[in-house]
C-alpha cells in the first residue's frame, strides 16, 4: 500500500448511508459544493466517496466505464471538478464478480481497473465483498493492493469485508482502513432486515467492534473501521451526538453519510465541532477503551497525545442518569500503548469538548447528569 497517505482517520463524505443507487453526476458535483459552503471542508473533511452503483459496464477491451445515465461526463471529469474544490475524490468497487449491487465487481480485472482509477485520478478506494466465493481474503484484498501500487497514484485503499476475514490481523501492510463490522443503520439500538441481511444501529455496531480484541492493531495510518456515520439521517440530535462521540472516542474514520446540501443545525454542528474532532484526529490514532460499566452508563477513556486524555461517559440507557465520578478514586491504565492516568497524583483540567467550556480539574468529582442517550465528554490535560 501507499504508506504515509493517511496519519490521522480518513475524513470526507460518502453517497451509500443517505442515497444507496440515487446517486449521479450532478449530485456528486452539488455535496463537493456543499462540502466547501458548509465550512465542512475547512473543518477537515476531504474525500468524497461514490459507493456502489456508478458502474457501467466494460468495454470490449475489458475497461470499465461510469454509468452512462448516472455519469454521463465521466469519472475524470467529475474527479477534475471535485478536484478543484480542494477535495479528493473516492470510489467503490468489489473483490468480486460483481458488487453488492449487482454492477461489475474488479475480480480478475484488478490491475486493469486501478490503472483506470489512476488514469481519471481518484485518490480512494473502497472495495466491497460481495460475490466472492473461494477468494481468499487476504489474498484478493493484496492483489487490489499490489495493483493500486503498481498503478502509481497514491490511492486511500479501504478495505470493506465486514470483519470476515479478520482484517486487522493482517490488513495494516495491505490497506488504510478495514470495516470491522455488517452495515450501520439509521437507529440507536436496532437490527434492520433487508430480506437476506440485516444492518445495526448504533450500540450494536459499538458492541460488534471487538473493542478489546482489535484496538492494538489500530495506529496512525491504520485503522478499524465500524461503518460510516449516520449523523443527521433521522436520529435524535442527543442520538447524533453520542454517535458521533464514539466514533471520536475510537478514532475512526469520520466519512458523513447524510445530505450535507441540506442540513439542520445541529447537524452542522455535530460534524463540524472542532474539539470532537480533534480527539479523532489525535496523531497517536489510539482506539478509546471501556473502562467501567455500571447498568445503561459505560466510561470510555483515549489517550491522547502530550499525556492527555479524552472521556466519554455514555449512557446507553432511556433515562437520563446521574453521574458522580471520583477522580481521586481511579487509576485509567491502558497496558496495550502503555500510557496510565494516575488522578491521584496528577491533576487534570477539564475541557468540556461539546459545550466549549472549561470545566474544573480532577480533584474535585465530577458531578452532573447523562441525558438518554447522550454522552458527556472531556479532554483531560495535565498542563
Ligand atoms: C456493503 C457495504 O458494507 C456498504 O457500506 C455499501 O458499500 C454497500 N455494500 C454497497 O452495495
Amino acid at each position: 500500500k501507499f504508506e504515509g497517505l493517511l496519519t490521522a482517520p480518513p475524513m470526507g463524505w460518502n453517497s451509500w448511508n443517505k442515497f444507496q443507487c440515487d446517486i449521479n453526476e450532478d449530485m456528486i458535483r452539488e455535496m463537493a459544493d456543499a462540502m466547501v459552503a458548509t465550512g465542512l471542508r475547512d473543518a477537515g473533511y476531504q474525500y468524497i466517496v461514490i459507493d456502489d452503483c456508478w458502474h457501467g459496464e466494460r468495454d470490449s477491451l475489458g475497461f470499465i466505464q461510469a454509468h452512462p445515465e448516472r455519469f454521463p461526463s465521466g469519472m475524470k471529469a467529475l474527479a477534475d471538478y471535485v478536484h478543484a474544490q480542494g477535495l479528493k475524490i473516492g470510489i467503490y468497487s468489489d473483490a468480486g464478480n460483481t458488487t453488492c449491487a449487482g454492477y461489475p465487481g474488479s475480480r480478475g480485472y484488478e490491475y486493469q481497473d486501478a490503472l483506470t482509477y489512476a488514469s481519471w485520478g481518484i485518490d480512494y478506494l473502497k472495495y466491497d465483498w460481495c460475490d466472492t466465493e473461494g477468494l481468499s481474503g487476504v489474498g484478493a484484498y493484496t492483489t487490489m493492493s499490489e495493483a493500486l501500487k503498481a498503478a502509481g497514484r497514491p490511492i486511500v485503499f479501504s478495505l470493506c469485508d465486514w470483519g470476515q476475514n479478520e482484517p486487522w490481523t493482517w490488513a495494516k501492510e495491505v490497506g488504510h482502513l478495514w470495516r470491522t463490522t455488517g452495515d450501520i443503520y439509521n437507529c440507536w439500538d436496532c437490527e434492520h432486515s433487508h430480506g437476506d441481511w440485516s444492518s445495526w444501529g448504533i450500540l450494536k455496531i459499538l458492541d460488534m467492534h471487538r473493542e478489546f480484541e482489535i484496538r492494538e492493531y489500530q495506529g496512525p495510518g491504520h485503522f478499524n473501521d465500524p461503518d460510516m456515520l449516520q449523523v443527521g439521517n433521522g436520529m435524535s440530535v442527543n442520538e447524533d451526538r453520542a454517535h458521533f462521540a464514539i466514533w471520536a472516542m475510537l478514532s475512526a474514520p469520520l466519512m458523513a453519510g447524510n445530505d450535507i446540501r441540506n442540513m439542520s443545525p445541529e447537524t452542522h454542528a455535530i460534524l463540524t465541532n472542532g474539539e470532537v474532532i480533534a480527539v479523532n484526529q489525535d496523531p497517536l490514532a489510539i482506539q478509546g477503551f471501556r473502562y467501567a460499566a455500571e447498568g445503561q452508563l459505560e466510561t470510555w477513556f483515549k489517550p491522547l497525545s502530550e499525556g492527555r486524555w479524552a472521556v466519554m461517559f455514555l449512557n446507553r440507557g432511556d433515562e437520563d442518569l446521574p453521574l458522580k465520578f471520583d477522580w481521586q478514586a481511579h487509576k485509567v491504565v491502558d497496558e496495550v500503548f502503555d500510557r496510565e492516568a494516575d488522578f491521584a497524583t496528577q491533576t487534570y483540567n477539564l475541557r468540556n469538548v461539546w459545550t466549549h467550556k472549561d470545566a474544573g480539574n480532577t480533584k474535585k468529582a465530577l458531578k452532573g447528569s447523562v441525558p438518554a442517550r447522550d454522552v458527556l465528554m472531556f479532554v483531560l490535560d495535565p498542563k
